[in-house]
């Protein structure tokens, strides 16, 4: 079969290399894609929104299955257009990847169903906005409606930061018009978690748990950015935890979107925090993390093309979704500056021996050699038996790549590690 990946990052260079292990595909094609995935897909130049030109593709290319990996296109209705062309496609409808694509519609809907999740308010004027924060209880969080690339999220630790966030991002729209609404919440407290979910509207598989490092600097210092690096498992995620977050979190929100004819169907990410009251809903995705599954796919022994032709066909109940019980560490090369201002174009060389381990986020392919193009640019995942081992085996294979202006963490999995050592 052939199958198109839209999307053209780290995490879709991992999808295609799992899906690649499936004996029933034949190709695979990527639009766009990225110069690092040439031996493995044949990239296409159409951006992951331009809808209509995947569509097109696709049909003249006789694509038997699509996988909408990024959520821009999801959220637009790219799945929707694919489905209308007879084209089955794994991915939400852009009805349910609204749980993404709002946070004002995911935190309305954990409300209504009683799905634990932070305390808050909705504004849509920023007067109100501003004097609502005069009184509330500080740190305070303030989010963004629309998407924001995953930086609408603000957390100010004094009242002055929370009044310059609801007027950088509501007055100078800062985000444009996904600042048109806010949502101020509650700061809550404690190890976070993201877990994957395989769904078809019916039954929830997630996956093994995993660990981000948003932020851009060793010991959580610097600004967010879209990941620096992941592990998994997750130390923190225990059995009895996974337990309440299928009871109190996961089934809630599938039959929430069911009653409300959303149905979701795909990867739903589920971002957690484990505060001292439970778990509860950071953020909902409407897709696979990057680079969260730079580390989760690695690790998944089942068919990956299997998977997502059930969850699309509403088969998922009889499809065996199983992992290793190995662990997984993947550490981010970025380039120098990121995420605010870098250069691209330098070379880069990674040795043939690690090369099965490396997922290329941003990169351009030119005679036979690649150079980087973008933010992220590397992931390189090491799997072992123990954490300990995977997160040195990760960054012994960075210190093999050649790549002069990358920058990346020291410290990936360091928290982790401590509280595996603490059990
Ligand atoms: P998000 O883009 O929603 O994942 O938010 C980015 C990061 O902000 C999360 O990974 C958390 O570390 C942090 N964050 C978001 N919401 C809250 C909250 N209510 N309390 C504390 N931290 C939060
Ligand atoms: N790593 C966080 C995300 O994919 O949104």
């Amino acid at each position: 079969m052939k199958v198109l990946v839209v999307g053209g990052g780290g995490r879709e260079h991992a999808i295609i290399r799992k899906l690649k292990e499936s004996k029933k595909i034949t190709k695979i094609h990527a639009t766009p894609g990225n110069g690092g995935m040439y031996k493995e897909a044949k990239t296409v130049n159409i951006g992951a929104k331009d809808i209509d030109a995947i569509v097109k593709y696709a049909v003249d290319n006789k694509i038997d299955y699509a996988v909408v990996a990024p959520d821009d296109p999801l959220v637009l209705g790219c799945v929707n257009a694919l489905e209308k062309v007879g084209i089955p496609a794994f991915g939400p409808r852009a009805e349910a990847a609204i749980i993404e694509g709002s946070k004002v519609f995911s935190k309305n809907l954990m409300k209504k169903y009683g799905i634990p999740t932070a305390d808050y308010h909705v504004f849509s004027d920023a007067n109100e906005a501003l004097d609502f924060i005069k009184t509330a209880p500080i740190p305070t969080v303030i989010k963004a409606d629309g998407l924001a690339l995953g930086k609408g999220v603000i957390i100010a630790f004094t009242r002055e930061e929370a009044i310059d966030a609801i007027n950088s991002v509501m007055t100078d729209k800062k985000f444009g018009s996904s600042g048109d609404n806010i949502v101020i919440e509650e700061f809550l407290e404690g190890p976070e978690v993201s877990v994957l979910a395989f769904t078809d509207g019916k039954c929830v598989k997630p996956m093994i748990s995993s660990m981000d490092h948003k932020r851009a600097l060793d010991g959580d210092k610097g600004l967010n950015t879209g990941g620096m690096g992941t592990i998994a498992p997750n130390p923190y995620y225990t059995k009895e935890i996974a337990d309440v977050c299928m009871e109190t979190i996961f089934l809630p929100t599938i039959e929430a979107m069911n009653k409300e004819g959303r149905t979701f169907k795909g990867c739903l990410y589920f971002g957690l925090m484990l505060t001292k009251n439970g778990p509860k809903v950071i953020e909902y995705n409407c897709r696979f993390g990057d680079p969260e599954t730079q580390v989760v796919l690695p690790l998944l022994e089942s068919d990956l093309f299997e998977i997502m032709q059930a969850t699309t066909n509403g088969t998922l109940a009889d499809c065996e979704v199983k992992f290793s019980d190995k662990s997984a560490c993947c550490v981010i090369m970025a380039s120098k500056g990121y995420p605010e201002k870098y250069e691209n174009g330098f070379e880069m060389v990674i040795p043939e021996e690690i090369e099965k381990s490396v997922y290329v986020a941003g990169a351009k392919y030119e005679n036979g050699k690649i150079y980087s193009a973008g933010g992220r640019v590397l992931g390189v995942t090491d799997v072992n038996k123990t954490l300990k081992g995977a997160i040195d085996g990760a960054y012994a294979k960075v210190n093999k790549i050649k790549f002069d202006n990358a920058f990346y963490r020291h410290d990936i999995g360091a928290r982790a590690l401590l509280a595996t050592e603490e059990k």
